[in-house]
């Protein structure tokens, strides 16, 4: 049958949490914000300014939206040159082992993502051309766990969204693809992803054979 795959990018395809986090802290030590790796992991899958407003909370900061968007803007500049160095030895292990198995049984793949930052990533990372579609930050309003993103990928798919299969990392991806009524695939920590209808801690765990059994059921 043919099934759309929907991939989340940052977690699922590359590790960029640690270049967010590199990014953020600069901006948390200039404003004397303690941040640590602990609370990056608020951070997963939330957008970027609501990323700002929780480590702003963090050190009981307020500040003018003329503030925020500079801080915004500089963040992004910083993790963009992280980014600039990246290149294929980035991508997680076995994706893209997954990505050949699903293109050589003809499923469509599909990025939902709510980066900004998505094309230029996959672009570095030399996979672009795996993806029927993508949508990322600059296609959507409402942020993961608000079901846009994939509801957004299952149209340009033209798939209905039952034929949807969502891998993510984050618990809000995981709400937001059973919100979506789609198949949720947790990449992590099962404790963490509670609420996903599988989960694997990476996709070396996850055989050809449950691939397989998802696209024919
Ligand atoms: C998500 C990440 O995929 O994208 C978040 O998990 C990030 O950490 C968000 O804040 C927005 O990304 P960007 O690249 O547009 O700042
Ligand atoms: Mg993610």
């Amino acid at each position: 049958k043919k099934k759309a795959f929907i991939f989340d990018l940052d977690g699922v395809i590359v590790d960029t949490a640690k270049y967010h986090y590199l990014a953020w802290k600069k901006l948390a030590d200039s404003l004397g914000i303690t941040f640590t790796h602990e609370d990056n992991e608020l951070l997963k899958g939330v957008s970027r300014v609501r990323s700002l407003e929780i480590i702003l909370g963090l050190g009981n900061v307020s500040a003018s939206e003329e503030d925020k968007n500079r801080w915004l803007h500089q963040k992004n500049v910083d993790y963009l040159a992280y980014i600039e160095k990246m290149d294929e030895n980035e991508i997680l292990p076995d994706v893209v082992r997954v990505l050949d198995f699903l293109k050589d049984y003809g499923q469509k793949i599909v990025l939902g993502s709510a980066s900004k930052n998505a094309k230029p990533i996959l672009e570095k990372a030399k996979i672009i051309n795996y993806f029927d579609a993508i949508v990322d930050g600059n296609d959507v309003t409402n942020a993961k766990p608000d079901p846009e993103v994939f509801l957004q990928g299952a149209k340009n798919a033209e798939l209905p969204n039952e034929a949807c299969i969502v891998f993510e990392d984050s618990l809000a991806g995981i709400q937001a693809a059973n919100l979506a009524n789609m198949i949720s695939i947790g990449i992590g920590d099962a404790t963490v992803l509670n609420e996903a209808d599988f989960c694997f801690k990476d996709f070396t765990k996850m055989s050809n054979e449950f691939l397989l059994d998802l696209i024919n059921n």
